[in-house]
């Protein structure tokens, strides 16, 4: 039978569970149970939320967790993390605490520039198409007055519209690259309803609009993030030794694809968090950061690390186009939560507090990869999912917590000690 339905998303949440149990769970009431628990008992919070998307039949928790004592440009932060990998959270925590005793973190904005594109095809004589823009290019900006007035005021607007040439790479390709300065609002809706208006306004008989809209790849809206201190500071024991293989570990990474894709990973592992934390588009900033990472035609390590005249230096560039208001920043109760946490910041404030997020969890793996191994950190916390997941009392849970101390864990091993343990009480 088949499962194609029409109208689905006219009927009620309800309905549209039954029709999910019905075809795909056997009428299994139970199913049905476990997506209602989920929902919010507050029907407010809940519409909220149904509304976000298309089809909502219920809510998906991830955990929202905190991570205090970061010290950034001298200002202290517990930051919001939202996330699923139980290492990244206490990561945060325990390299803030380090960091904080050795003068913190400093950030500083590179630059904020956002990009947006009108993509166009034309196959006549290019110094005419030269010619046309260049007459219409006031015209331009006037057609978007309206709608930027409100981000001219907060120091935002359309910074510039250039005509680009692309035919080398696509016959008949042209683009009309445009640039924005966004201020505290991510500014996707802002940037494509200007780049519409402004292909409306170019569009002739000779010119063909394929599309237009903003650029996920912001190579000039960076972000720098750094910590420094004495190599001496930087490990209890063999200190010199430490920063050497940290600073290979990053050289790896700058220099071996396979390598930098999962260093940056963990940098990502910081950054999601917060930007998810923070109501901000996460997948925006994936793709970003990973464009970023590949811009000199290789794909290398987003941070860098030297030892300069005995001095550690670790640091982290990266572009983070995020917004403090707009989009789901104050829709979302717990973002908004989130960035009260945060003293309400200026997207640019926001921008360095997840430099240093992604920048503690790259410190954090390093750290751990170039001494103890990382298997050591994460297992600790996984055998914990495992007991739980096993229903072990507390008295159980320290047996097996200090049973596996020296020994290694795996899924199998603690369910046989539990099984032993259980079965000799
Ligand atoms: C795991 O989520 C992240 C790490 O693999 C990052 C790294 O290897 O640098 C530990």
């Amino acid at each position: 039978m088949s499962k194609t339905v029409s109208g689905f998303s006219k009927l009620n949440k309800t309905e549209k569970i039954d029709w999910l149990i019905a075809n795909f769970f056997n009428d299994d009431k139970k199913v049905a149970l476990l997506l209602k628990q989920y929902w919010n008992s507050n029907e407010v919070i809940q519409d909220l939320h149904d509304d976000f998307i298309e089809n909502t039949i219920s809510n998906y928790y991830l955990p929202f967790g905190i991570a205090p004592n970061f010290i950034i440009n001298g200002k202290e932060y517990t930051i919001p993390m939202v996330i699923e990998e139980s290492s990244v959270v206490a990561a945060a925590s325990l390299v803030a605490k380090f960091w904080g005793t050795r003068g913190g973190f400093n950030a500083e904005i590179i630059s904020t520039v956002k990009i947006g594109q009108v993509h166009f095809m034309f196959e006549g004589d290019k110094n005419k198409l030269i010619k046309y823009f260049t007459s219409k290019k006031e015209h331009l900006f006037k057609v978007t007055e309206k709608i930027t007035q409100n981000m001219r005021k907060r120091g935002g607007g359309i910074l510039d519209i250039e005509l680009r040439d692309k035919t080398i790479d696509l016959e008949n390709y042209y683009q009309l690259h445009v640039t924005f300065e966004t201020a505290d609002s991510m500014g996707a809706n802002f940037i494509n309803t200007c780049l519409e208006a402004i292909a409306t306004e170019f569009e002739s008989s000779e010119i063909q609009i394929v599309m237009s809209i903003l650029s996920n790849y912001v190579p000039e809206c960076v972000v720098r993030a750094e910590v420094s201190c004495k190599v001496e500071e930087l490990y209890a024991e063999n200190s010199e030794l430490f920063a050497q293989k940290f600073v290979q570990a990053v050289q790896i990474a700058n220099v071996e694809p396979h390598r930098a894709v999962t260093h940056n990973k963990g940098i990502m592992n910081g950054i999601d968090a917060v930007v998810l934390a923070t109501g901000n588009d996460f997948r925006a900033i994936e793709a970003g950061a990973h464009a970023f990472a590949a811009r000199s035609g290789r794909y290398k390590s987003l941070s860098n690390a030297s030892i300069e005249n005995g001095v550690f230096k670790f640091w982290i560039e990266i572009p983070l186009a995020l917004g403090t208001v707009g989009g789901l920043t104050k829709l979302h109760p717990l973002s908004k939560l989130s960035l009260k946490l945060l003293g309400n910041p200026s997207a640019k404030e926001l921008m360095q507090i997840v430099a240093v997020a992604g920048l503690a969890q790259n410190f954090a793996a390093l750290r751990a990869l170039t001494t103890t191994g990382i298997q050591k950190g994460h297992m600790k916390m996984h055998l914990t999912n495992i007991i739980k997941q096993l229903g072990a009392t507390d008295e159980e849970k320290e047996f097996l917590i200090d049973y596996f101390e020296h020994k290694t864990v795996t899924h199998n091993a603690v369910v046989e000690a539990y099984n032993k343990l259980v079965g000799e009480n």
